[in-house]
């Protein structure tokens, strides 16, 4: 390790005592060397290296709070774990690195993912000459943990950079709450693990609430909370739980409000997109007892991307609290049954068919909203 000045040296001195006692903890570079230069956006370079060998200007601002907050910084990769060709930093040159790096290979230490990427139409482009990298999805330096996301949050950092689904699926009814409710991937890699996400969702600020906010609120600690709420211990908050849930929530005048979402769990098999293998059944999701709707789970988002989860009942589905997704509980099954029929019936009359859901449900929801008054 090189260093600078001789106070800093002496940095380096300690800081190399406390890599022997913690050997796996250390850095082999701190990422405050890399910003004392790379955090000062004007730093940029000259480069012709692209199709047409022009020189264009080249941004070399990486922004250090958007870095902090991603997955990676998260999770104790460093600049060099992912730029490990820079070994040391010699202050002796203009420029204390090589000019040249290798590209990161991100598969690198994410090898199954790059496994699950070669079965994927977005793989194969490479045979017409067209190569996709990991980063033309995910980004690189501002890699976001997915799994507290919403679906338009998902959709909109990936598959809307290059796709516009609306030039598609003429087929689907109702494409804009689908694409709503449901991410590309569930449908589109249809092997993917995939459940639903309850979130609590504030009528008043427009906003999911946000763990920190809410345990504020409440007082207690997630850990606590559900404690209170799961009574019989089992590790699955049942319906007449869900109940407590509301009620502890009301009595701090928060009036919950679940949205429900249906993504894929963090999982490389998202990869598997291909050509002609999307989920078009619409009877696999909106069918009693749907595999798709199997797992429920309720979440709190917090500031970094990650969440605190906890299994509920599917049954949850159907109550009163859970907004909007009056199509996907077992009994809502049933009317989406009956809907199903009019679509074998009448071809997919798709004009007609979410006026017929609504009035189909009627009934159902004026029940739902006398049972809660
Ligand atoms: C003293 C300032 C300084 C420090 C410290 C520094 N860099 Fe650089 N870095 C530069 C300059 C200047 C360039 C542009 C080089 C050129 O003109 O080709 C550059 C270029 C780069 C590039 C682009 C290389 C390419 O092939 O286009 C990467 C990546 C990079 N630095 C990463 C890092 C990392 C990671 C660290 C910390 C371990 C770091 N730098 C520390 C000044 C610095
Ligand atoms: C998850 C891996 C990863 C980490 C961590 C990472 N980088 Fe990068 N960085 C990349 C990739 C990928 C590129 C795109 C070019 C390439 O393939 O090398 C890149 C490009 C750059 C560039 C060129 C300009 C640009 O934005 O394209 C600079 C400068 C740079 N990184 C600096 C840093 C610094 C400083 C840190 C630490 C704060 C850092 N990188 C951390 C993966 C990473
Ligand atoms: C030095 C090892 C390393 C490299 C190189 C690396 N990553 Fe990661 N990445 C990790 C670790 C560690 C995690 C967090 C644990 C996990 O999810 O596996 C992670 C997590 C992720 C996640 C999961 C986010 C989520 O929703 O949970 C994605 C996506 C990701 N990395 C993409 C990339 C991309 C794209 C590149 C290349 C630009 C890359 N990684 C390079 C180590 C690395
Ligand atoms: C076509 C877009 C796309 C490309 C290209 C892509 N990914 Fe992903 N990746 C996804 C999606 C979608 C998910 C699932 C996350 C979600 O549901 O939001 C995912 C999930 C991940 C995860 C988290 C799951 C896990 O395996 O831990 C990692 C890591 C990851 N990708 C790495 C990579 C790497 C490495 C490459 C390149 C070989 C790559 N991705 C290429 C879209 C892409
Ligand atoms: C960086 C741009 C990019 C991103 C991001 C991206 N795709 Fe693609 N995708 C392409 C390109 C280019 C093709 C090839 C189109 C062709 O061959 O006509 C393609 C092809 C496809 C195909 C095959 C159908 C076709 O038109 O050939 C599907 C399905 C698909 N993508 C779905 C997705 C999904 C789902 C996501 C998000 C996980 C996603 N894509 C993210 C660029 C992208
Ligand atoms: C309800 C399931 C479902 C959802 C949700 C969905 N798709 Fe599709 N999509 C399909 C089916 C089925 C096809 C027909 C082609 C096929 O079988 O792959 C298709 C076709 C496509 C195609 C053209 C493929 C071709 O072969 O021409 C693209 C691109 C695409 N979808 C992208 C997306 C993106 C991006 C999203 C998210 C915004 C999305 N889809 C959401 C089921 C879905
Ligand atoms: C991958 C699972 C999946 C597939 C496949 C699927 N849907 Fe859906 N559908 C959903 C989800 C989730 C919702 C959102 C329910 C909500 O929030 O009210 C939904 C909503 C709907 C709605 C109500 C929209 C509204 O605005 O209230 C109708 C009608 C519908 N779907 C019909 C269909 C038809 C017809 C097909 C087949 C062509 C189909 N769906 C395929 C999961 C799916």
């Amino acid at each position: 390790m090189k260093r600078k000045t001789g106070s800093s040296f002496a940095w380096g001195l300690l800081l190399m005592a406390a890599c022997c006692l913690w050997p796996l903890q250390c850095p082999a570079i701190d990422n405050s060397e890399c910003f004392d230069c790379h955090g000062d956006t004007g730093l940029t370079k000259e480069s012709t290296d692209n199709i047409l060998n022009t020189e264009i200007t080249e941004s070399l601002y990486v922004d250090e709070d958007r870095f902090d907050r991603s997955v990676h910084n998260l999770n104790g990769i460093t600049c060099v774990d992912c730029h490990s060709d820079i070994e040391e930093l010699n202050y002796d040159n203009e420029v204390p690195h090589k000019k040249n790096l290798k590209k990161v290979c991100c598969a690198s230490c994410h090898e199954q993912a790059g496994e699950d990427f070669k079965n994927s139409v977005h793989m194969k482009l490479r045979t017409k000459g067209i190569t996709m990298t990991c980063y033309a999805c995910h980004g690189y330096h501002y890699v976001r943990q997915m799994e507290g996301a919403s679906v338009t949050e998902r959709e909109n950092s990936i598959c809307l950079k290059c796709h516009n689904p609306y030039q598609f699926h003429a087929w689907l009814p109702s494409r804009s709450s689908h694409f709503a409710n449901v991410e590309c991937v569930v449908c589109h890699a249809p092997d993917v693990p995939r459940h639903i996400n309850l979130k609590i969702y504030d009528l008043v600020s427009n906003t999911f609430y946000d763990s920190n906010r809410l345990f504020n609120i409440l007082g207690v600690d997630f850990d606590q909370l559900m404690k209170t709420v799961d009574k019989d211990g089992n590790g699955i908050i049942d319906p007449d739980e869900f109940e407590t849930l509301v009620l502890v929530l009301k009595q701090k005048n928060i009036h919950p409000v679940f949205h429900a979402e249906l993504v894929a769990d963090i999982s490389s098999i998202a990869h598997h997109v291909n050509r002609g293998t999307a989920q078009k059944t619409c009877r696999k999701c909106h069918l009693a007892n749907s595999p798709y709707f199997k797992t429920v789970e309720v979440v709190f988002n917090r500031d970094d991307g990650t969440v605190d989860s906890y299994r509920v009942d599917r049954g949850v589905l159907e109550t009163y609290y859970v907004n909007h997704f009056y199509l996907l509980g077992g009994t809502r099954m049933k009317l989406m049954d009956r809907i199903g029929l009019l679509i074998l019936a009448g071809g997919a009359c798709a004009v007609g068919l979410h006026l017929t859901a609504r009035i189909l449900t009627i009934p159902l929801r004026r029940k739902n909203e006398e049972e809660s008054s």
